[in-house]
């Protein structure tokens, strides 16, 4: 019999004991043993939990337990999942964890201890929610080099864009309903400022590339300035817009480049349809070709099932699992965004309509977009591949003849 250790009983630990409960018998014949829930570690009393005999309130029994072979550690948030995760590896213990935030930071480290104490640090469930993308990048796909990596990875962020784009619904009551789905982080600053997508992109390169990949080098932007009217011209264009996270290599100077923003996608692209809580990944590998995996990216049992996968592997696995591993890196090799061309979308506000042979004389004749009720002075369009810096230096001549920005998304 193993022993597991649940860490935290939020959405997603509750998720957890419900899932391990309910299939228990079909998850131990996957594992191979016998295993059972022995602790579910709370900071404070929680009457509406069920299984109140199991739960625990001092980190230290269980670190010190030798009964615990596998800790799951759903908390969220660095401190203290960090001192409690490494704890748990050096005590000889396996940790499936859906830390995104957690693996984003500190993911080649605790790789590193997993290895020197021969177990396992598993998180399926940090990327995608219940899609499996983390076992299939270094297993299935392993024999591909990953040319290119895009995906819509924030359930919260995709289920509002849907929400306002189909219903017309506020963003505000949308982000409210996704947080009473359980969808959204505790602070859903990270859900729509483009920060969880980030810390999912990061994983998902450091992954495929072998290299960490820290937050901290990958330009992010959330959805909170798009409108409606971004969403109109998109359609004229011929999409919808999403929060695409991307990373890439380029084959000849194996640099990496890494962007998350909300983008133009065009209908002919799989990710146009990917809406309301659903994530899509497109992996590009070299033998393979364009691979998508799709499903639903946040909520409690998609999540769950996500991480009893894990615990399945910590419980059958005899030493550390070698092909799941990254170095840490000084990040060099991550290209400077702005120094890459990108088409964009422009909303610009017009001073007088003859304005537009400026735009014309700038963007060198773009290609002009239109929606119901536009107002005189307002044009968009889609501009030729600029680098981000090229594209400043243009909305600053532009400012300087009292042309403002209402609306700017880069084609993905
Ligand atoms: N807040 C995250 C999302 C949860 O909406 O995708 C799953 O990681």
């Amino acid at each position: 019999m193993k022993k597991i250790a649940v860490l935290g009983c939020g959405t997603v630990g509750s998720g957890v004991v419900e899932v391990f409960y309910k299939n228990r018998a079909s998850i131990e014949r996957k594992a191979g043993c016998e295993l059972d829930i022995k602790y579910i570690y709370v900071r404070r009393p929680h009457p509406e939990i069920a299984y109140q005999d199991k739960l625990c309130f001092n980190f230290d029994t269980i670190a010190n337990d030798p009964e615990i072979n596998i800790v799951v550690e759903v908390m969220g948030g660095v401190d203290p999942a960090y001192r409690f995760v490494k704890t748990c590896l050096e005590n000889g213990k396996s940790v499936a964890t859906a830390n995104k935030e957690l693996i984003a930071k500190n993911g080649a480290e605790l790789l590193s201890i997993a290895k020197q104490h021969h177990v396992n640090i598993l998180f399926e469930a940090s990327v995608g929610g219940g899609i499996p993308i983390i076992r299939p990048l270094h297993q299935c796909l392993g024999a591909n080099e990953i040319d290119d990596i895009q995906g819509i990875l924030n359930g919260t962020t995709n289920f509002i864009l849907t929400k306002m784009i189909r219903e017309g619904m506020s963003f505000s009551d949308a982000l409210a309903l996704a947080q009473q789905l359980g969808y959204a982080e505790a602070d859903p600053t990270s859900d729509v400022e483009g920060i969880d997508a980030c810390r999912k992109i990061c994983i998902l390169a450091s992954l495929a590339y072998g290299r960490h990949v820290y937050p901290e080098y990958v330009h992010c932007e959330g959805i909170t300035k798009l409108t409606a009217e971004d969403v109109e011209y998109a359609k004229d264009w011929g999409g919808v817009i999403k929060l695409i996270a991307k990373a890439s290599r380029d084959p000849q100077t194996q640099k990496i480049s890494m962007l998350v923003a909300p983008m133009f996608v065009p209908f002919e692209s799989q990710l146009s349809s990917v809406d309301d809580v659903f994530n899509g990944i497109l992996v590009d590998g070299d033998a393979t070709g364009e691979v998508l995996f799709y499903g639903k990216g946040a909520g409690k049992l998609p999540t769950a099932s996500a991480v009893m996968s894990d615990v399945i592997d910590c419980a059958k696995a005899a030493d550390t699992i070698d092909t799941l591993y990254w170095e840490d890196s000084d990040n060099n090799f991550v290209e400077d965004w702005r120094t890459q061309p990108m088409q964009s979308y422009l909303r610009l506000q017009l001073q007088y309509r003859q304005q537009t042979a400026l735009i014309n004389e700038l963007f060198d004749t773009p290609v002009l977009l239109a929606r119901k009720s536009q107002p005189e002075t307002e044009i968009a369009f889609i501009t030729p591949p600029l680098t981000p810096l090229q594209l400043d230096e243009l909305l600053s001549r532009l400012s300087d003849e009292g042309i403002s920005v209402l609306g700017s998304v880069f084609l993905a």
